[in-house]
């Protein structure tokens, strides 16, 4: 991202992932939808509270539990998801996350709820996540720095997160703060970004039904590394849109400043919606470097490929200017 040294194509060979197993799409697909069930059991024993217990219960019996794939690609690995990051606040290498997050409290959690809702307020993650209704959703993860994964994550939309303290009909923008805690978080001595990591979407971004709050991936909880215990999945935009360990909610009317685009604003704007036809000022957007390929030779679709899905947000807007 801000690294203004090198781009992805000139990481190394100790940088890149190495070659994985991957299990193929038909397997996954075979195997994801009886998985469910104890992937989304695994993913809650994340919070340990009565209301938890007893969802796994219903969970445990559910027959028939939600599974959306929207991603015809290969899965990556656990191993691929979970040791090439970008989480600032533990450092700017991308094997420091997973160095450095483990020692980071993620329980207890809250996270405040403020400006223009009907029920502000202090949330613990059960009080914002509905358990019952968990779902595991396959998703192209596109980073602005052109390399990209694909990720199995389990969570729930992020609208139904929203819809629970009831915004106002006059807050148009949703700003996602994220935790500041230097004393756990070895990056966040360093000025390298501004902290706490800010983010935002566009109402109707947030509402949309791909945008998605993640708890957990691969039927585990969630590492630290990849933003425990919640972290927004926004897969029609680049990475950093989507904001990890979040722990403040707060609705306005007006669009929010992002930590990217106060750290370099010719190079990152607010919407960061993937689009290979503007390129990033110091490289191409054209082609992504698919983990842990070596080559940048995968094409780029618009909108990361949900363009029939999310083209109609942005009617009449020119996304050259709004990047
Ligand atoms: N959230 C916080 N709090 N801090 C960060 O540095 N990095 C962003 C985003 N969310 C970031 C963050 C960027 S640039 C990307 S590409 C994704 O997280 C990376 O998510 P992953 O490490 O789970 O792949």
């Amino acid at each position: 991202m801000i690294l203004k040294t090198r781009t992805s194509a000139d990481l190394p060979w100790s940088e890149v992932t190495p070659e994985p197993i991957y299990r193929s799409r038909r397997e996954f697909l075979r195997t994801g939808v009886a998985g469910i069930t104890g992937a989304a059991v695994a993913a809650l024993a994340a919070c340990g509270t009565a209301e938890v217990a007893e969802a796994q219960t219903t969970l445990a019996s559910t027959p028939n539990p939600k599974y959306v794939a929207t991603a015809a690609d290969t899965l990556n690995t656990f191993e691929q998801i979970t040791t090439y990051n970008n989480f600032y606040e533990f450092g700017s290498e991308k094997g420091d996350p997973a160095k450095y997050a483990g020692k980071l409290t993620v329980k207890p959690w809250s996270v405040k709820v403020d400006g223009m809702v009907s029920k502000p307020g202090t949330y613990g993650v059960e009080d914002l996540v509905d358990f019952k209704a968990l779902e595991e959703r396959v998703y192209r993860h596109r980073c602005v720095e052109a390399w990209s994964m694909v990720i199995p994550w389990i969570g729930v939309p992020l609208a139904s997160v929203l819809n629970k303290v009831g915004p106002m009909p006059s807050a148009t923008f949703v700003e996602f703060t994220t935790l500041e805690r230097p004393s756990e978080m070895p990056g966040q001595r360093t000025n390298i970004l501004q902290w706490p990591y800010v983010e935002g979407l566009r109402m109707d971004e947030a509402m949309h039904p791909l945008a998605f709050m993640v708890i957990g991936l691969y039927g585990k909880v969630l590492p630290n590394q990849n933003g425990a215990p919640l972290r927004i999945h926004v897969p029609w935009k680049y990475g950093f849109k989507s904001g990890k360990s979040i722990v403040r909610i707060r609705f306005t009317s007006r669009q929010p400043l992002n930590t990217w685009q106060i750290a370099a604003p010719n190079e990152y704007g607010f919407y960061a919606n993937v689009n290979p036809n503007v390129p990033h000022p110091r490289w191409s957007q054209a082609h992504e470097r698919r983990l842990p390929n070596f080559f940048s030779n995968t094409p780029t679709q618009m909108f990361n490929g949900y363009g029939d899905q999310v083209a109609s947000l942005y009617t009449g807007m020119d996304l050259k200017k709004n990047f």
